[in-house]
């Protein structure tokens, strides 16, 4: 069974910059968005995935994006440390989801940043991005916390400024990677760890291709994504299904984005 965390686009908005993607100007439409929502859960459902939403607070446009607010698993909830200040009081609202379902709380040390898009799981792999949001320092924190090995990469690129906007896990041999975003001895050290890496093309990335959902041979992308990239997976064995993203993409972020797991 595969659970996700989402919380309703009923206050998403751009009311500051923290990424490029996003330009106060460039607004969001909710009805759009609430659209958009709708058609993911939609296909959730379909899929037999299930999902939970948390409540939404006015003040908190990027709450939408429920991946970052940290790690959950296992009864544990590693809540996150955000870098920009506009996203930290998010974290409080998820802490009491977790708290209310039994979970232990864990926190990292105040001046390390962790925030969950960069914390990425398939099966017992763990991969991990730090430079541009989360610290290089919580690896190890976070390894200790797990009791498992990560596999720590850099993000020196701001458009893929988080792991989940250049890399997906989507089975135990493949991964897809935006390698134009990573250090050659850091796709060096994933493919050490997955037999084949799929390498999206700029166009793909600028669709942030990578930012999706799987669920066994089922993969929820973003609409827009190119032909051969859908082709390329389907020849692997995978089912293809697109959602309309692009008021997400708005906010620099897509399906993964949304979709926070709850590992159990
Ligand atoms: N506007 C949000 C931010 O900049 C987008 C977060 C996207 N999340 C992700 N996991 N990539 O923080």
């Amino acid at each position: 069974m595969k659970k996700l965390l989402l919380c309703p686009p009923t206050f998403y908005d751009i009311r500051y910059e923290i990424n490029p993607w996003m330009d106060i100007n460039n607004k969001i439409d909710r009805q759009k968005a609430q659209e958009e929502y709708n058609t993911l859960t939609y296909a959730l459902s379909q899929l037999g995935i299930e999902y939970d939403e948390l409540g939404c607070n006015e003040e908190l446009p990027d709450q939408v994006f429920t991946t970052d607010l940290g790690h959950a698993e296992n009864g544990v909830f590693i809540k996150a440390n955000f870098r920009y200040p506009q996203r930290q009081k998010e974290v409080d609202i998820a802490v009491d989801y977790f708290r209310m379902q039994g979970y232990e709380i864990k926190e990292l040390p105040e001046q390390i940043y962790f925030e969950g898009g960069d914390f990425l799981k398939l099966n017992d792999v763990y991969v991990f991005g730090y430079g541009k949001r989360s610290s290089k320092e919580a690896a190890p924190i976070l390894e200790d916390i797990l009791n498992k090995k990560i596999v720590t990469v850099e993000l020196p690129d701001e458009y893929y400024y988080h792991l989940d906007t250049c890399m997906a896990p989507i089975s135990h041999e493949t991964a897809l990677i935006n390698t134009s975003a990573l250090h050659e001895q850091d796709i060096h050290k994933i493919r050490s760890e997955f037999r084949t890496i799929i390498a999206t093309t700029e166009e793909d990335n600028k669709r942030l291709a990578c930012n999706l959902v799987v669920f066994e041979k089922d993969l929820i992308m973003t609409q827009g994504i190119s032909n051969e990239l859908k082709d390329t997976l389907t020849h692997l064995g995978f089912r293809i299904i697109t959602v309309p993203m692009g008021e997400y993409l708005k906010g620099g972020g897509s399906v993964h984005c949304v979709s926070m797991e709850i590992y159990e």
